[in-house]
């Protein structure tokens, strides 16, 4: 089988691209950090007032001096709004949704997840810079989405 000498550039033109975007992926995945946050825990949205932890959703600080945030995205708000982290800290992000899809994105950082009811997204980012930063819904959730925005409050220096 003969192919022509265009169809073949063509073809290996295709080919590399797709092992470059891998190697992206794979790559980015090991050095920076950019993955897809974990879908694997689940929780029901149903009972969410009452759980634990997503029932009053806030920033805590554990015995081991981890900050954990935990976070409930609904119509049309985040919960907890403003919320305070130190800076130069890994922070675990761990959000929820009580009620349909939303987005969560930290606005100038590579922090992006999925709000989805039933399952819990969770990812760990630094800030190097202390100040304020906005998180906003990216999923269109309904007729107030636009609005759907909330922020967090870099402090420098641990207390
Ligand atoms: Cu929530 Cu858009």
């Amino acid at each position: 089988m003969s192919v022509n000498a265009y169809e073949r550039v063509w073809m290996w033109g295709a080919g590399g691209l797709i092992v470059l975007f891998l190697a992206a992926i794979g790559i980015t995945a090991v050095t920076q950090a950019v993955q897809p946050p974990s879908h694997i825990e689940t929780i029901n949205p149903a009972t969410l007032a009452d759980h634990p932890e997503f029932g009053d959703p806030q920033v805590k600080t554990t015995a081991d001096g981890k900050v954990v945030v935990s976070m409930v995205a609904e119509m049309f708000q985040f919960r907890p709004d403003p919320i305070e982290v130190p800076v130069n800290t890994p922070i675990t992000f761990r959000i929820t949704s009580a009620d349909v899809v939303h987005g969560m994105m930290i606005v100038g950082t590579n922090a992006n997840a999925m709000a989805v009811p039933g399952y819990v997204s969770q990812f760990t980012i630094t800030f190097p810079k202390a100040g304020d930063y906005d998180i906003a819904c990216h999923e269109f959730c309904g007729l107030m989405h636009h609005a759907m925005v909330g922020k967090i409050t870099v402090k420098g220096g641990r207390p």
